[in-house]
């Protein structure tokens, strides 16, 4: 197809209410691309084409490089649309300073434009931060003025439908590290927690049986839930940025005994990622926002005597073993060893 012909046709497709459209205009502007890879409008097009139909790990990198190229090269009346659709991506993508660096960044730049705040106060609802969220809604109610809400009704339908799927409480605050995003559970991770707590090789050691159906899934999610409306961070969803939806693992901390300030930290990753340090960065994190934000003065974790493995990412946190509690718990048809390790505030090395 000729350059010209291929600009008509994704000119016809790229505003296109069906979602066929959407998904044919992305190779045309792919192809566009390929000879024009700084054209920031047709970047930012290929991000909405992505956006709209749901594909949002897709979009999240064409709206940056629209950022990147700079967003005053769009059209003056896209330009806060853009920060919508950048700020809500990255939301959905659970990367919330960044989506809160964005729309914030959007709310000053464009102080009359109601759905900024609108979309920074779902960011801030879904970090947690109620306070925050609720003054945002109510100082964007206050600027609309009986005008109607720019055509971003689909988007905030999308998200409530989304919000279904959260606790009452969202949980605790997303962690970010190099490599992963800790993040809480939610209804819609069941399968893939399915997949690697179904793994009888993940389970060998723990004191949890492999998972046979959903159903088992569904109740270390309602589990979750439940410790995050009393507060308690047990357990996160491990996920690696780079696919922030699909949970591989988790790691969590419970109070042994709250007066005592005494902790315990438990954790489990899919196999295919055993090796990488992965563990050691997740519990490392984990554990650092836990003595920043509460009154802890000793963290202890167990294993079974054989989990070498388990063993050595709690030496490689500064825990020191203390002994091994012999026939402590009756697992899978027999009495087990634990061996338990623990760290000091004093000694803890964030
Ligand atoms: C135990 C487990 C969490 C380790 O996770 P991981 O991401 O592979 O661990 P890391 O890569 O961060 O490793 C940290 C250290 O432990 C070592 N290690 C990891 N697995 C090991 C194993 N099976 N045997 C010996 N050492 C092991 C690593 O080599 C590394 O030490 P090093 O830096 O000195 O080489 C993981 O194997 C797992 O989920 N197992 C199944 C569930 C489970 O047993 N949970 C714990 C219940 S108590």
């Amino acid at each position: 197809m000729s350059e010209v012909n291929t600009k008509e046709l994704i000119e016809q497709l790229k505003d296109s209410k069906s979602e066929d459209d959407r998904k044919k205009c992305i190779p045309l502007l792919q192809e566009y691309l390929r000879g024009h890879p700084d054209d920031a409008v047709a970047w930012y097009d290929l991000a909405g084409c992505f956006d709209f139909i749901g594909l949002e790990t897709d979009a999240e990198p064409c709206y940056k490089r629209t950022f990147d190229l700079g967003y005053k090269n769009l059209p003056e009346k896209e330009q806060s649309g853009f920060f919508v659709g950048y700020g809500s991506t990255l939301r959905n993508n659970l990367k919330f300073s960044e989506s809160k660096d964005v729309l914030q960044k959007a709310v000053e730049e464009f102080p009359n434009y109601p759905a900024l705040d609108v979309f920074l106060a779902f960011t801030l609802y879904t970090e947690g931060k109620f306070k925050d969220a609720a003054q945002k809604l109510f100082s964007a109610v206050g600027k609309l003025d009986g005008k109607p809400f720019d055509g971003y009704e689909r988007a905030i339908k999308y998200y409530v439908d989304n919000l279904e799927n959260h606790p009452e409480s969202p949980g605790p605050a997303t962690i970010e590290t190099d490599r992963l995003l800790l993040r809480p559970l939610t209804d819609a991770d069941v399968e893939s927690v399915f997949e690697y707590c179904s793994d009888p090789e993940v389970s060998k050691f723990t004191t949890w049986s492999p998972h046979k159906t959903l159903e088992d899934s569904r109740a270390l999610i309602s589990y979750a839930k439940k410790n995050y409306q009393r507060n308690i961070p047990e357990p996160y969803a491990i996920t690696l940025k780079s696919e922030p939806k699909k949970v591989v693992g988790t790691v969590g901390w419970f109070w042994v005994s709250e007066p005592h300030k005494n902790i315990e930290v438990a954790y489990a990753l899919a196999k295919n990622l055993w090796g990488q340090g992965l563990m050691l960065e997740a519990s490392k994190a984990v554990l650092n926002a836990a003595m920043k934000n509460h009154d802890i003065n000793r963290i202890s974790s167990r294993c079974i005597a054989e989990n070498s493995g388990s063993a050595r990412v709690m030496e490689k946190l500064g825990m020191k073993y203390e002994g091994t509690q012999r026939q402590v718990m009756f697992v899978k048809g027999k009495f087990v060893d634990l061996k338990l390790y623990a760290v000091l505030k004093s000694e803890w090395q964030s």
